[in-house]
């Protein structure tokens, strides 16, 4: 085959790639997407930045056999804490010029990832991170939220929750193991109890026991398993200033 007719292949193969994937994907694809993008979040940082902002690592791994396409689809993501704080809601999109993927804010607390024009497809059993900046600090698992979505930039499809961020647990985020996670701010005093200290402070014995107010006398029996309030306790409260006191514990 003569040179010019190969290039006239390449040349025709990638114009037709680009006009399936600016159609946007079919539902199909968008539910394989939903099933097999496996998205993690990690906290890098929340020290360097003094509490003013941290980096969030958010993972895009392709579970799936195909590749994710170069355009198509978008990702949508809740945060409570305003992402790109120098950037929203002045403008509305920050793109990452480097990693070729734009992120914009909806509103409120709603906002999406998208491919950009550079973006290179994302090969099957691959990752990309993105290092996404966030205002002040999170320290636990609950500062994330779930049921993140993808659509089709085709509009007649129906966007699908990603399934790799769909359970109340939040196993996408990765844990606070280091110490650049779990403080907020250099001269943060909190450090979480290793299980042994947290065996220490829940020991069962009569001297350590903290109940306000104060009952005159307590008989603990050891023999038993440890209890905690509920509604088959009764307080007697001699002085009635405890009434109310006595009403919440009850409760
Ligand atoms: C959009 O998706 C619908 C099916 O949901 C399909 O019929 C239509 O051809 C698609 N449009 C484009 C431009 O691909
Ligand atoms: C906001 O967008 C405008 C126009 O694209 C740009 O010139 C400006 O630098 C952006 N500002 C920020 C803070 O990104
Ligand atoms: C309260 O707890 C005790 C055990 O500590 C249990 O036997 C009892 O059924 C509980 N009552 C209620 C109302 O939950
Ligand atoms: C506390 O409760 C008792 C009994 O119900 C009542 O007689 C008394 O007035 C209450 N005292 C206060 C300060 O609310």
């Amino acid at each position: 085959m003569p040179l010019n007719n190969i290039w006239m292949f390449i040349v025709i193969f990638h114009i037709r790639i680009d006009q399936t994937s600016a159609d946007g994907l079919d539902q199909n694809q968008l539910d394989t997407l939903a099933e097999t993008l496996k998205i993690e979040v990690r906290v890098i940082d929340n020290l360097r930045r003094e509490a003013t902002n941290h980096i969030v690592r958010t993972t895009l791994r392709n579970d799936g056999s195909e590749p994710i396409p170069a355009s198509g689809w978008r990702l949508y993501f809740h945060s409570m804490l305003l992402v790109y704080p120098d950037v929203f809601p002045k403008n509305m999109t920050k793109e990452l010029d480097v990693e070729q993927v734009r992120v914009g804010m909806v509103q409120g607390d709603l906002y999406f990832l998208e491919p950009m024009s550079g973006f290179k497809p994302l090969p099957a059993g691959s990752a990309r991170n993105y290092n996404i900046v966030v205002s002040l600090w999170a320290v636990q698992r609950t500062d994330f939220m779930p049921l993140w979505y993808v659509t089709s930039t085709n509009v007649t499809v129906q966007q699908r929750v990603v399934r790799s961020t769909s359970s109340f647990d939040l196993e996408y985020v990765t844990d606070f193991d280091d110490v650049r996670q779990w403080k907020r701010w250099r001269g943060d005093r909190y450090n979480p109890f290793t299980p042994q200290e947290r065996a220490e402070r829940l020991a069962y014995d009569d001297s350590n026991i903290v109940i306000i107010p104060t009952p005159k006398s307590l008989q603990i029996d050891l023999q038993k398993p440890m209890t905690s309030f509920n509604t088959s306790w009764k307080v007697f409260a001699e002085d009635n200033i405890f009434n109310d006191t006595a009403l919440y514990i009850t409760g």
